[in-house]
């Protein structure tokens, strides 16, 4: 059996957490976490989400970091691999293909994304956003989304370093910084949280957050709570399968994944409760959309003593936690093209590289000269989160969770769970096996009209 990948291993169960939970925080816990909350009406949207994270989520990045590290390989051939030893079609290989597919399309935005919090940076060292009110930053937020030449600029420059640290193969190196970054991200927010109690509008934002207000809540959003849920822990991406490939033997897997589902979803947390007093105690809109982070934010630090440093370094945080998912979102389809292409690892990196940032360009026009290109009332960027995040996430968690509860074979799971029969086991075979599938599929289901249930 094979049982050391040819890459090595982390060093230790909190190195796996540690890098891990660094891949999966990112721009999901602070831009996009905020903004789809503030789209579908807080609190009860908030509960969905929290649900589907533990009793979706965690089973499922179980099964990943399981089939990662039973095979070894990139998540396409772990799991033709794993399908072949327990006699079942090669083909469920595709999945992870699929998963491969939704890294590579949520990477072409995602590194727009990161552009606008570069941008941000520049213009926190600037001094832009000095005691600067509402109007002024949401002027800056648009004249930066308005230009498509700023826009891309920033979008290559983040592409390109992806593509160096791709290339040269350091990501270890880079998670060995991310040992800082992390909690001084924890810091800066619980500095901006601060900022919030002291706006007076703190049990605003709390309130928006956590109560309850079922009548806010669509069948669409609970497909959004759903998405998200898979999207802010990685799933279905192929990273966290990858990440799992890596992990020593000696690991508890359910421990490692509840660890870095606890870390991810506080993190999100706290980024709620940062920025939506601020958004109370300014007259702002809740729902004001993607831009949301970016017109609130520098509200806060336009007006705290040493705002200016804070401003600078936060997004320089943001612009970090974007750059370190960025890289893992780029490694599987590279992987993947060199595993079946033969292709050399900086040729492989190039052509993926490329595609991305040239895809990227659909999500920079997006929010100027093609706003208005609709296909089913959603632009270029909605339409492709929508479909990535909202569809391909779920279906292949569903297909994951499906596999290694019914195909997988039995004895390859006790040995990764390193218990047999016990409560643990029975229970992820219970969740995956009947929960995971029949929640899925009500709520894809009951979103496009087919089912009516909520
Ligand atoms: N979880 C990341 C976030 O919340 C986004 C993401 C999805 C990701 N899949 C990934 C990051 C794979 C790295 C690797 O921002």
């Amino acid at each position: 059996m094979e049982h050391h990948s040819k890459h090595g291993q982390w060093s230790s169960q909190w190195a796996f957490i540690f890098a891990t939970s660094s891949a999966a925080i990112g721009l999901g816990n602070i831009w996009k976490f905020p903004y789809i909350t503030g789209v579908n009406g807080g609190g009860a949207f908030v509960l969905v989400y929290l649900i589907c994270v533990a009793i979706l989520g965690v089973p499922i990045m179980i099964a990943e970091i399981m089939i990662g590290r039973r095979a070894r390989l990139n998540p396409a051939n772990a799991m033709k691999q794993i399908a072949i030893q327990s006699k079942c079609r090669p083909q469920w290989g595709m999945v992870g293909g699929l998963t491969v597919l939704a890294a590579f399309l949520i990477l072409s935005y995602y590194s727009v994304i990161a552009g606008w919090a570069l941008d941000y940076v520049v213009q926190s060292i600037r001094g832009s956003f000095y005691l600067a009110n509402a109007e002024v930053v949401s002027q800056l937020f648009n004249n930066l989304v308005s230009n498509p030449w700023r826009v891309t600029f920033w979008h290559t420059v983040m592409m390109l370093s992806i593509i160096v640290v791709v290339t040269l193969g350091v990501e270890r190196g880079l998670e060995r910084s991310m040992r800082y970054m992390l909690p001084s991200m924890f810091v800066l927010l619980l500095i901006v949280i601060f900022y919030a109690i002291h706006t007076g509008f703190f049990k605003e934002g709390f309130e928006f957050l956590f109560y309850l207000k079922f009548e806010n809540l669509t069948s669409q959003g609970v497909l959004i709570a759903l998405g998200h849920a898979f999207f802010t822990l990685s799933l279905a991406t192929g990273s966290i399968m990858m990440y799992g490939a890596y992990v020593p033997r000696y690991v508890y897997i359910p421990f490692a994944a509840i660890m870095i589902t606890l870390a991810d979803t506080v993190t999100a947390l706290m980024a709620g409760l940062a920025i939506f007093p601020i958004v109370f105690a300014n007259g702002l809109e809740p729902s004001s959309g993607p831009g949301l982070i970016f017109q609130t934010l520098p509200l806060a630090f336009g007006h705290m003593s040493f705002g200016l440093f804070f401003a600078s370094l936060f997004f320089i945080m943001v612009v970090f936690a974007g750059f370190l998912s960025a890289v893992s979102l780029l490694e599987p389809p590279v992987a993947w093209i060199i595993e079946n292409y033969k292709l050399k690892r900086s040729k492989a990196t190039l052509l993926v590289g490329v595609s991305t940032w040239l895809l990227g360009f659909g999500t920079i026009f997006s929010f100027n000269i093609a706003s208005d290109f609709k296909l089913l009332g959603k632009n270029f960027f909605e339409l492709l989160d929508h479909v990535t995040a909202n569809f391909m996430l779920p279906i292949g968690g569903l297909l994951i969770a499906l596999f290694a509860a019914w195909k997988m074979k039995k004895s390859f799971v006790i040995e990764e769970i390193n218990h047999n029969q016990g409560i643990a086991y029975q229970l992820l075979y219970f969740i995956l096996g009947y929960i995971t599938p029949i929640a899925i599929s009500i709520v894809l289901l009951n979103s496009i009209g087919l089912l009516a249930i909520f």
